[in-house]
């Protein structure tokens, strides 16, 4: 695997091979490597010729200064399973080679990053698309892959990449869960035991709110969930809401959309974790 540091080692090597008519795949991360990453990396590997992999931890997505500085870092051991995976190219740059200027631009995606983690996390998405868009005018990717874990984030590249015309196709990927459902994330590791035991209702209740689906109303949906998150004092819910599939605008009536997701988020103890479910 090669490991690019700078912008200027990737844009040597990048175009040389894609003029050799080599695809290339590409999966950025914030390192902290896990099976949902992998995933991701598995199917570039099948899709692509040349697959690579950023791993840069981005200040500018982090609202919390104490998320960002606990924010795990294992590199070594990062490098150690994109070798194994048979990644081509590991993009590892530094802050100041991404950012050497204060970071000025803003993007706007209407309520699409307004609500939801959006609401929570102002200047979250901002920071994600700018990374995001730098990354992608460096790797050049003709494929670039995104779990679905990240709902939200998700749906803001695809946008980002239509309002830009970016040559690139976003693949969504499922979300890949420890056996008992828990959806695995870099953080999980900041949980406590007695935390990681609990950590699994969020996903069951979000099962269970799908078996509900038209069964029930929606805000009813949405407050049995609350109720059922909030029977464990561990848990503190910040939101659980039912949104349309592509808009993310709140749903009043199954009947009012064709595809709706179910979205969470929830501190246990001092760590947050955020999931969803496709209802329809
Ligand atoms: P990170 O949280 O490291 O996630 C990198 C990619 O892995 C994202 O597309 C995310 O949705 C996906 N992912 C994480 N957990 C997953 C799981 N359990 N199953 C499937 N996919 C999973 O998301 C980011 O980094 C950053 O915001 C980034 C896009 C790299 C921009 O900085």
């Amino acid at each position: 695997m090669k490991i690019f540091k700078t912008i200027r080692e990737a844009q040597e090597y990048i175009p040389e091979m894609k003029s050799q008519g080599k695809s290339v795949g590409f999966v950025p991360t914030m390192g902290a490597l896990h099976q949902g990453h992998l995933s991701l990396l598995g199917r570039a590997n099948l899709e692509t010729d040349l697959t690579a992999t950023s791993i840069f931890v981005n200040p500018i997505q982090f609202n919390n200064p104490e998320d960002l500085a606990k924010y795990p870092r294992t590199l070594e051991s990062d490098i150690a399973k994109l070798e194994e995976m048979e990644c081509d190219i590991l993009f590892n740059p530094d802050v100041d080679e991404m950012y050497p200027e204060p970071v000025l631009d803003r993007y706007d995606f209407g309520h699409l990053d307004k609500v939801l983690e959006g609401k929570y996390r102002p200047g979250h998405f901002n920071g994600v698309a700018v990374v995001v868009k730098k990354l992608f005018d460096v790797l050049t990717p003709d494929r670039a892959y995104f779990g679905m874990k990240d709902y939200q984030q998700l749906r803001i590249i695809q946008t980002m990449v239509e309002k830009f015309g970016l040559p690139v196709e976003i693949i969504p990927c499922a979300t890949i869960r420890e056996t008992d459902g828990l959806a695995m994330s870099s953080r999980n590791v900041r949980l406590s035991a007695h935390e990681r035991s609990i950590a699994p209702a969020i996903y069951r209740i979000l099962q269970d709110v799908k078996n509900k689906t038209g069964k029930i109303s929606v805000v009813e949906a949405e407050t049995w969930a609350i109720n059922q998150l909030n029977k464990y004092e561990e848990i503190e819910v910040e939101y659980f809401k039912i949104v349309d599939a592509k808009s993310l605008l709140p749903v009043g009536d199954w009947n009012d959309v064709v595809s709706a997701v179910a979205c969470t988020a929830a501190y246990l103890g001092n760590v947050r974790l955020i999931d969803n479910i496709i209802l329809f």
